[in-house]
């Protein structure tokens, strides 16, 4: 599947009063309504500071399963609210712009994945939480990037390690499963993000020049994991420096920055919003974007105003079919489950 040009977003500016009057009024809103806000980390950062919780996908979902709120306030793309809702049926889960959609998401359908898995009728299926709910109503599990090795590997301790294992829909991050875990019975579908597909080797090549001897964050997801996994193997880049984390995962490399106090630069590989959270973590390290293009322009769909709308109106609503929302109940609940 080949990489989409899609447009990359541009940040957009805000005026700092306007803000802090408009995220009044959003928890304001919120506190009537008796809404959490969750927002993942690539939201925009007036956003991020209006929510309850910021993070990644499994701690989203792992959140949307815990809250006693009755209504879901979702800051991220669509699959996440459809995976809030799943995991919440009781709960109203409000999507402040229901076209935010997700590129990776896009490149499987249920009705592919059914003709894919035919070919292989004995594997067990794990697909990524970045999927539509109706391809995870036939999957086996679904995973994240903090827990897709984690998933592979409690799959090949119960069926033992001849188990065929169909992965997708992103093949950097099934390359980099099957790096991480050497199973070898393992098919794996060529869908990509565009944002971090546009990651490319080149960045790394160019940005580690400008940067000598920087710390590495890079997210499974991108274009560039598989050199970089190069570079370490001969040596060019020390492997103590290099990590592959979700974004969770980065967070919690900034929390322990932030405890040691240590000053460096970190070259942080994914979506640029993820910049926000992490020099707020750890604000002594300066953590370079590898490609500051890299925006998600989905994920930027949701703004300030839009979530302030759908607080007041109780719009934009995200239910799944209830067959389907049974169905995928099971594989996101394994999901969740494994939390390495
Ligand atoms: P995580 O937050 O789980 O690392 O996923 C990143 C992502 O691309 C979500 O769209
Ligand atoms: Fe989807 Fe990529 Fe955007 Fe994440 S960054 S929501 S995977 S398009």
């Amino acid at each position: 599947m080949s990489s989409l040009p899609l447009p990359m977003a541009p940040e957009p500016a805000a005026d700092p009063i306007l803000v802090a009057e408009m995220q009044a009024e959003v928890r304001e809103l919120a506190k009537a309504r008796d809404a959490v806000i969750l927002a993942h980390n690539y939201q925009v950062p007036e956003v991020q500071d209006v929510a309850d919780y910021v993070g990644d996908s499994l701690g989203l979902s792992q959140q949307a399963a815990e809250v006693e709120n009755s209504v879901i306030a979702f800051c991220g793309v669509h699959f996440m609210a459809e995976t809030a809702s799943i995991l919440a049926p009781e709960k109203t889960v409000l999507l402040p712009d229901l076209d935010a959609g997700c590129s990776l998401a896009d490149s499987i359908t249920a009705e592919q994945l059914v003709q894919w898995q035919a070919k292989f009728p004995e594997a067990i299926t794990v697909m990524y939480v970045n999927t539509t709910a109706a391809v995870k109503a036939v999957t086996d599990y679904c995973c994240t990037s903090s827990n897709a090795v984690a998933v592979v590997e409690e799959i090949i301790k119960q069926h033992g390690p001849e188990v065929e294992i169909c992965f997708g829909p992103d093949m950097f991050l099934g390359a980099y499963v099957q790096k991480i875990t050497g199973h070898q019975p393992m098919h794996i579908w060529d869908g990509e993000c565009h944002v971090h597909a546009g990651i490319r080797p080149d960045d790394i090549t160019n940005v580690r020049a400008e940067h000598p001897g920087a710390d590495f964050l890079i997210h499974p997801e991108c274009g560039c994991v598989t050199s970089v996994m190069e570079y370490v193997a001969a040596g060019d880049v020390d492997a103590d420096g290099v990590q592959m984390l979700s974004t969770g995962g980065m967070m919690g490399y900034a929390a322990e920055a932030a405890k040691d106090g240590s000053k460096r630069d970190v070259i942080v590989a994914t979506e640029t919003g993820m910049l926000y959270p992490l020099q707020k973590a750890a604000p002594q390290l300066n953590f370079i974007p590898a490609n500051a293009e890299a925006s998600c322009r989905y994920m930027k769909m949701i703004t300030l105003e839009k979530l302030r709308n759908t607080l007041r109106d109780g719009s934009g609503e995200v239910k799944v079919e209830p067959l389907i929302a049974e169905r995928a109940r099971l594989p996101i609940e394994r999901m969740v489950a494994i939390n390495p």
